[in-house]
Formats: C-alpha cells, sequence, structure tokens
C-alpha cells in the first residue's frame, strides 16, 4: 500500500517535525511527509526539513486580510501535494471550524499534557501550580475547540521535586518525540479511526503498567 502522505504545519523549533522525519526515514513506516508549511519564515523546523530533503513554504498569516484566506491558501497547497493527514506540530495558530471541517479527521496535534487537563499555553507552569504528580502528552484528532478531539495516544511522566516549567518541559518533549509517529503510524495502518467521537482502543501490549508517582 502506497505510504499516507502528510502535510506538518509548524511555527518554530520543529523537534516533533524531526521526529517525524525521524520515523519516516525507516523503510516500514507507512507515511512520509510530502510537505511542512511554517507560518513563519526562518525557524529551525523550516531548515530540518530542507535537510531531510523535503519540501517546505512559508505562509504567512501576517500577508493575508483574513483567516478564512489565510486558511485557504494552506489548504490549497496542501490539495496540490495530495496531503491525507495534516500535522500540528507547535503550529501557533487557531483554526477555524471550516479549515478543521474540510479536513475533519486528517488533522492531529500533540499537545504536552494529558488531556483534556491542561488544555492552553503555559501547560507546564499551570501543572507546576496545580501540583499534579502525573502529566504527560496527548496526540489527537483535532476538533475546533482548542486542544479538543478524539485522543490517539498518551503517554505519562511523573512530575518530580524540583521541576521548573523548563526541566519538565524537556522530559515531556522527550516522550512526545516518541508518541507522535506511533500516532502516525496507527492511523496509517488504519489502527486508528475516530467511532462516535472517541478512537477505539488499540491493544499493543497489556494495559498493565501503572505508573504511580511519588513511586511506592
Ligand atoms: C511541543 O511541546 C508540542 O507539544 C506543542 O508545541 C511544542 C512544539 O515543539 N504543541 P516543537 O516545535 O515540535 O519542538
Amino acid at each position: 500500500m502506497a505510504d499516507l502522505k502528510l502535510g506538518v504545519l509548524i511555527s518554530g523549533r520543529g523537534s516533533n517535525l524531526q521526529a517525524l522525519i525521524d520515523a519516516c526515514a525507516a523503510a516500514d513506516f507507512p507515511a512520509e511527509i510530502s510537505l511542512v508549511i511554517s507560518n513563519v519564515a526562518d525557524v529551525q523546523g523550516l531548515e530540518r526539513a530542507r535537510e531531510a530533503g523535503i519540501q517546505t513554504l512559508v505562509i504567512d498569516h501576517n500577508e493575508f486580510t483574513s483567516r478564512v484566506s489565510f486558511e485557504e491558501a494552506i489548504t490549497s497547497a496542501l490539495e496540490t501535494h495530495e496531503i491525507r493527514l495534516i500535522c500540528l506540530a507547535g503550529f501557533m495558530r487557531l483554526l477555524t471550524r471550516s479549515f478543521v471541517e474540510r479536513w475533519r479527521d486528517q488533522i492531529i496535534n500533540i499537545h504536552p499534557s494529558l488531556l483534556p487537563a491542561f488544555k492552553g499555553l503555559h501547560t507546564h507552569e499551570r501543572v507546576l501550580n496545580a501540583g499534579v504528580r502525573i502529566t504527560g502528552c496527548t496526540v489527537h484528532f483535532v476538533r475546533s475547540e482548542m486542544d479538543e478531539g478524539p485522543i490517539i495516544a498518551q503517554a505519562a511522566v511523573p512530575v518530580g521535586d524540583g521541576d521548573t516549567p523548563d526541566s519538565l518541559a524537556e522530559r515531556v518533549l522527550h516522550i512526545e518525540h516518541r508518541i507522535y509517529p506511533l500516532a502516525v503510524r496507527l492511523i496509517a495502518e488504519g489502527k486508528a479511526r475516530v467511532a462516535s467521537e472517541v478512537v477505539p482502543y488499540v491493544v499493543l501490549q497489556a494495559p498493565d503498567a501503572t505508573l504511580v508517582s511519588p513511586a511506592d
């Protein structure tokens, strides 16, 4: 079967993009990145894509008079490249309902918390302020409400004594790089589909590992 064509939307560093690039480099990975779009010029993510020989495009939202025309330009580029799955990877623009509906169940996002907890920005700071013991990250299908949508994959990270937003961000990011390619693989293999607004469980291994924090 042909590889699933991915379009990755970024606004910055692109470390999750890099994780997807690395995953796609494996011969048996069922997806390929056909296009990377950034709404900001000169970001590190664009550099990463170019180094991997992937076509890049800068679509700067400032050059459009409306959110809708900005998104039309994105849709048109994605259609030209026959993209089947859009991966948001640190893309810092909110998407309109009409864009999300155009690409319904074909857009996924990664968020650095265990959704539905801690939607929005400054996640790690808020996690620390709330005193939670376990945080993590989530890959989910995108809906028009921010950080909402059927969950595909999650990973948990214990919050440690002396953690700062930066130290937590680093540990969570590390595991983001594992679950984003995993989620893409599950979709490409037809194992992660939306049904009644959830993604039914895929059993990869027995779900018997319990994370307790602090460890007992
Ligand atoms: C990641 O923490 C991701 O979860 C969030 O934005 C950050 C992007 O980082 N949505 P990078 O650009 O992939 O390095």
